[in-house]
């Protein structure tokens, strides 16, 4: 594991000497002086889009998302059998549109005959809209064309263990739309995931980019001092479900200079609660709601 790093850090240091920029020496080295990680600044990070509004990983839950100024859309990745990249929660395509099934199982064009918003409709017909019906399911490839450098990015690999190159599709993407590389900025772009290998792999491929360890409790979370420097080695924070945090937690993690991004916040109350404690920013399907609470504060 030491190995993999030290080589994905040496990769770094020789492109950036190359490219006349300088690399980070750790993953958390990079976190103070780029705008989107900066621990004083609050990330409202719109959790699958404004997806509280507007049927999630759908273009119009991303528009809200940034009308609501969300600092960062979430996206969540999935892999057609053909090898795209579709913004995407479950591995199977059942909840959030008319079709049934695995998506590692079908095409794109496939996909792409599914209804992915009638299903909101059904679900919440107080917020109901006609254009929702018929939204198609997009690709990565789709919300950056259509949100460009104007947006920025929280990109989970959703279950990399049954999409192998995921990871190297999604730098090949993000590469293409010029988000990652010398001449631009990586918070632009953080990638987040449950899975540490994925996140190793990211890291190994371009330790310039960001990356969050997503990580997930049973009872309520605790959490070690040495946990969190192997997690240091490889990402700049950490996201957990906010119910399972408290403040002991909250602050242990800011003493190791990681940043804390619980999801998934809906009420104004616990948005409080989880700043009072000293978190830098978190998941919410109201982005709008968030903003409310952090003016409320200043
Ligand atoms: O990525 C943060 C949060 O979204 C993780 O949970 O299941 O909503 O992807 P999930
Ligand atoms: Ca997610």
């Amino acid at each position: 594991m030491k190995k993999r790093l030290k080589n994905g850090l040496m990769a770094a240091a020789i492109f950036g000497l190359v490219a006349g920029i300088a690399s980070p020496a750790t993953a958390a080295d990079q976190s103070m002086d780029k705008p989107g990680l900066n621990p004083n600044q609050i990330l409202n990070v719109a959790h699958r889009g404004a997806s509280g509004h507007a049927p999630e990983h759908t273009l119009p839950a991303y528009e809200l998302g940034e009308q609501m100024k969300g600092d960062y859309v979430e996206v969540d990745l999935q892999m057609t059998k053909d090898g795209e990249l579709i913004a995407m929660h479950d591995e199977t395509l059942d909840r959030t549109t008319d079709g049934t099934g695995l998506v590692k199982d079908d095409t794109l064009d496939e996909i792409k005959q599914l209804d992915a918003g009638s299903w909101f409709n059904e679900m919440n017909p107080e917020m109901a809209k006609a254009e929702y019906e018929g939204l198609q399911v997009p690709t990565l490839d789709e919300v950056i064309e259509k949100f460009g450098k104007s947006a920025n990015y929280y990109i989970e690999t959703k279950s990399p263990e049954v999409y192998p190159g995921m990871e190297e599709k999604l730098l090949e993407t993000l590469e293409k739309h010029k988000l990652i590389g010398p001449n631009n900025p990586s918070s632009k772009v953080i990638i987040q995931s449950f899975s540490p290998e994925s996140l190793k792999k990211l890291y190994e491929l371009d330790p310039r980019i960001p990356l969050v360890q997503l990580l997930w409790y049973t009872s309520p979370a605790t959490i070690t001092d040495a946990e969190l420097e192997q997690y240091k080695e490889y990402a700049v924070g950490v996201g957990m479900n906010h119910n399972q945090i408290d403040e002991a937690y909250v602050k242990k993690v800011r003493e190791h200079d990681l940043l804390i991004h619980p999801y998934t916040v809906n009420e104004k109350e616990d948005m409080q609660k989880l700043l009072d404690w000293g978190v830098t920013g978190m998941f919410t399907n109201y982005p709008d709601r968030l903003n409310e609470v952090l003016k409320s504060r200043r």
